[in-house]
């Protein structure tokens, strides 16, 4: 974050430093540049603990909230970071591949370094460069290797200096005043008027005003419209922001398939004409969310698809000519995802990128952009945002379909009546907050299922592990007896997702040789599902839907079954430790 305006930096840099906890939070730091030069606050821990202090008047100001990359979370660590002189303040994001060579030139000239991270190289060579804040840092950023966003700002001039390189960094235009920032979220409280920067672009702020080089040359960038809310970006009433975005869904999908849908789809897939095959990379939640979109896609599509794990991607060699290759990621900046989008693009192939965040890097490097319209999402685990990719590859599914009028009609009726079905699930909140209050003792769980039933298991066990720290592993059913079944037993109980299409009564069959085992089973399973409650310890209803649709309802429901275990543990929900919502380092 940077300030320069005409209100209190420091509080202003607090308020939006809060917002951005999400992208970081294990330290955090912030420094105004007065008269008496520059003063600098930094605690360990989350935000919300500050201490009382003050930094004066100042209305120009850094501020940064750390994820660890190199050193330890300290303050020593935690960012400004200032030269020896404290002539210079910087704040980072990314990683100075080359900080070690830096750092060990610019100690044998004499530099005294105090943090063990790589930033802290950038306010060194600031001052062994010289010159006034903006060719300091011009001629600092010739030296370094790697991703950036950086913000500086000096001890005598009343200006803010920003500079991107592969990692977001936008400007916030209010009315006498500027933000310098890492995300949206943190000036809408101030402004809702922002120019996205692009790699190269280095931005100069004072108090006349700002401009924009890229390369050396003056560049004009478009003031743009942030499409969220402010109240989007509070807990309004929820104990967490992961409760309160999983009871958005109903109109996050209502929202997603607005404009896109008529009588048929309506979105533009001329980038697929021609295109022997699918090619998905995504990561993490993104990555479940792609592979549910192979079995839609070729079920409904009869198009072959393939999902590649983004950050396993740059080691494959498979040529992409005539692919269309499809990059979900819902922040738009996840550092592995880019990353193979290049190397897809260099493969010659067309590029389609489904996100939720406007401006964001995967928009500059798609040929085309699908935004899901899920708002901004603050709980480290991706919940509605999921959900609306979903929604978004059941349409594309449709448009690439051959299917006739009526069948059409009937497939674009039934995700209308999503929506519903959903908020049925959610008032169903007790009964699986009651199953929670069981898992909450066990260290061990194992999630099953078989077709679309086997992302949503992965799914399921990715948020019940990284929002309560118990082991839960997704495996495809027929998996479970080449190995997993030795890990059985009363302690670790299992999920299974039950879809009624063919894979039923087989799924029943690894229900009761899990039983025959020792472990309890919890199955999410239709409404209509009778049989089911046969064979297992409690079984989540959900609204029937079509076979095809049950990854909306029965993630909705596995989503709420890892929040209330992981409150009923008492862990952080919203910001679970070692994870930060955008990695945007590979
Ligand atoms: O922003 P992206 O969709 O690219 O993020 C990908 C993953 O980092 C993300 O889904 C992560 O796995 C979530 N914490 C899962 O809840």
């Amino acid at each position: 974050m940077g300030y320069l305006g005409y209100r209190k930096a420091d509080q202003v840099l607090i308020s939006s430093l809060r917002r951005l906890e999400y992208r970081g939070y294990d330290s955090w730091g912030i420094a105004t540049a007065g008269s008496d030069g520059i003063g600098v606050y930094k605690q360990v821990g989350s935000i919300s603990e500050v201490e009382a202090f003050d930094l004066g008047d100042s209305s120009l100001g850094i501020g940064h909230t750390r994820w660890a990359t190199h050193g330890a979370p300290s303050e020593i660590n935690a960012h400004p970071h200032l030269d020896c002189n404290r002539q210079w303040a910087v704040v980072h994001n990314g990683i100075i591949e080359n900080f070690l060579s830096l750092r060990e030139q610019l100690r044998d000239e004499g530099h005294r370094f105090v943090s063990e991270t790589d930033t802290e190289v950038i306010a060194h060579l600031m001052e062994k460069n010289g010159g006034d804040l903006e060719d300091a840092l011009a001629a600092s950023l010739k030296e370094l290797k790697g991703s950036y966003a950086i913000v500086v700002m000096g001890a005598g001039e009343r200006k803010l200096v920003g500079a991107r390189y592969k990692s977001p960094l936008i400007l916030g235009v209010g009315d006498g005043e500027y933000f310098l920032a890492s995300d949206a979220t943190a000036i809408l409280e101030y402004t809702n008027r922002a120019v996205y920067l692009e790699d190269g672009d280095f931005v100069v702020v004072t108090d006349e005003g700002y401009r924009i080089k890229n390369q050396g040359r003056n560049v004009e960038r478009e003031v743009e419209l942030i499409p969220w809310d402010p109240a989007d970006a509070e807990k309004e009433g929820y104990d967490h922001f992961m409760l309160k975005e999983i009871h958005e869904t109903p109109r996050v999908i209502e929202d997603t398939l607005l404009g896109h849908i008529s009588e048929t789809v309506d979105l533009d897939l001329s980038l697929a004409v021609g295109t022997s095959e699918i090619v998905f990379l995504a990561c993490g939640t993104s990555f479940h969310a792609a592979l549910l979109g192979r079995y839609i896609i070729e079920e409904v599509a009869d198009l072959p698809v393939r999902v590649e794990c983004a950050s396993e991607f740059n080691y494959r060699k498979s040529p992409l000519n005539r692919t269309l290759v499809i990059a979900i990621t819902q922040s738009g900046e996840t550092a592995d995802t880019l990353q193979a989008l290049r190397k897809a693009k260099s493969f010659g192939a067309r590029a389609l990128a489904i996100t939720n965040v406007l401006g964001s890097s995967v928009t500059r490097l798609a040929d085309e952009v699908i935004y899901t319209r899920a708002g901004p999402e603050i709980g480290v685990a991706a919940t509605k945002t999921f959900t609306a990719q979903l929604i978004v590859i059941y349409l594309i599914a449709a448009k690439l379909s051959r299917f006739s009028r009526t069948e059409m009609e009937r497939f674009l009726l039934e995700l209308r009546l999503i929506p519903e079905k959903i908020q049925r699930v959610l008032d169903n909140a007790d009964k699986i907050q009651a199953i929670s209050k069981i898992l909450a003792g066990y260290e061990n769980m194992m999630y099953i299922g078989r077709k679309i039933g086997y992302p949503t298991a992965l799914e399921g066990a990715l948020k019940m592990k990284e929002i309560s720290y118990i082991h839960a592993e997704g495996y495809p059913a027929g998996e479970l007896k080449h190995g997993p079944f030795a890990l059985l037993g009363e302690r670790t109980p299992v999920v299974a997702s039950v879809v009624r299409d063919e894979t039923y009564d087989i799924m029943l069959n690894n229900i009761k040789e899990v039983r025959a085992r020792g472990s309890p089973v919890i199955a999410i399973a239709d409404e209509g599902d009778e049989e089911v409650e046969k064979y297992v310890d409690f079984v989540i209803k959900t609204p029937e839907v079509e076979s095809i649709f049950t990854p909306l309802t029965h993630t909705v429901a596995l989503q709420l079954l890892a929040y209330y275990t992981a409150k009923e543990r008492g862990c952080e929900i919203d910001r679970p430790k070692n994870l930060a919502k955008s990695v945007t380092v590979e």
